[in-house]
């Protein structure tokens, strides 16, 4: 078997219970939910309720109905960033962002949006007084990830929260490398909409994700259509989650997710954290002991998520990567990590980094595999 370190890309494998909830839902329950009033379609149904309260309850959402379900964080940041913003508006967004939260906000700048990059510091940190010093009377948005997929690095979100609550501006957090990795709360973060894929930290089946919308966010849906009620009207349903919830539900990827985020309460947040970070102590240490090769992201003993990106002088980290799955079985990513202006932000664009990172179910015997491995690339 291959070792597998490419967590941020997707987590794998998942706890039994969630492939025994696909294989359930999708042999065994079959309908389609929120339609059939017959015994497996009302199944069908609490399956998706009970994903979403399990949800609610990960990340303190006192009301289950704002959470909406999509395909993938991607889909939440468009519908986020896309509903939010009109021509005239602006929006604050950093230099350590995805390209699924910098796109949506590169098309809404063609639309006539104002949108304020503040560059963060070479280890990937934004300072909140360059944000406060960005936020104007039209501002209508920031938009953030809590945790960067490049470097790791941990944004203070609570702090951003209590700036954002204070202008009265929305705050969107991308949390696609946090959610069901570190604490989120987000009534007490001050968080307003916070975007998740299903199948990284969440440990659900990918086709995945999720968004969450505070009381009084007036968005409109991406996607119009059935949602099973309110079918005698032509307009769509004002209702949540039915307002943004048309078409028939990925029900078994839904309950596979429900089985990763039970798996999730009834592990600890804590625990698994105290884990990732464990892990990627190990991987640091072992790595900055070897010759030329060079760590990005915090500085050891600073905290970070499960991500450890790292270069090599005078070694293409493609070529890394290439030796590391031919010559020992071992995945990681190497490149720009969909995410090109963090390169530029911590020096590394525009070859990129290697990046390894590890899950809930990655061993330290795996990782010695890999540290051993890379000794040996190194040296050749
Ligand atoms: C920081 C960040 N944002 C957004 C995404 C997009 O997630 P998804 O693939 O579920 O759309 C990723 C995935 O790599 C990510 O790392």
């Amino acid at each position: 078997m291959p070792i597998y370190l490419d967590n941020a890309a997707t987590s794998h494998p998942k706890p039994e219970s969630v492939y025994q909830a696909v294989d359930h839902a999708l042999r065994e329950i079959g309908a389609s939910p929120g339609r059939g009033g017959y015994r497996r379609g009302l199944d069908a149904t609490r399956i998706i309720f009970e994903a979403r309260e399990s949800l609610a309850k990960l990340f303190s959402i006192s009301d289950s109905a704002r959470l909406v379900f999509t395909s993938s964080a991607t889909e939440a940041l468009n519908l986020a960033i896309s509903g939010m913003l009109r021509p005239g508006d602006h929006a604050v967004t950093t230099s350590m962002e995805h390209n699924s939260v910098s796109r949506p906000l590169r098309v809404a700048e063609s639309r006539g949006a104002a949108i304020t990059r503040i560059p963060c510091d070479r280890y990937g940190f934004l300072n909140p007084r360059d944000l406060a010093a960005a936020l104007q009377a039209d501002t209508r948005l920031i938009a953030l990830s809590h945790c960067s997929n490049v470097t790791g690095t941990i944004q203070p979100i609570a702090e951003i929260g209590r700036l954002a609550r204070q202008a009265g501006i929305p705050l969107l957090v991308d949390a696609a490398q946090s959610a069901g990795v570190m604490p989120i709360e987000v009534e007490e973060m001050g968080i307003s909409l916070l975007a998740a894929p299903g199948h990284k930290g969440l440990l659900g089946p990918q086709g995945t994700g999720l968004l969450y919308i505070a009381e009084g966010i007036d968005l409109p849906p991406l996607l119009v259509g059935g949602t099973g009620g309110h079918s005698s009207g032509e307009e769509q349903p004002e209702q949540m989650p039915a307002r943004f919830e048309s078409g028939t539900h990925n029900t078994p990827g839904i309950a596979g997710l429900r089985a990763g985020v039970d798996f999730i309460l009834e592990t600890g947040i804590e625990t698994i954290r105290k884990k990732e970070i464990s892990l990627v102590d190990g991987i640091m240490a072992g790595l900055g002991a070897i010759d030329r090769v060079s760590l990005h992201g915090p500085p050891p003993g600073k905290e970070r998520g499960g991500i450890v990106s790292f270069t090599v002088a005078g070694m293409d980290p493609a070529m890394i990567g290439f030796s590391l799955d031919q010559q020992y079985d071992i995945e990681v990513r190497t490149g720009l990590h969909c995410a090109p202006e963090a390169h530029r932000s911590i020096g590394t664009y525009p070859a990129g980094t290697v990046r390894v990172s590890p899950g809930w179910f990655t061993t330290e015997e795996q990782i010695e595999t890999f540290l051993r491995a890379m000794r040996q690339i190194v040296k050749t």
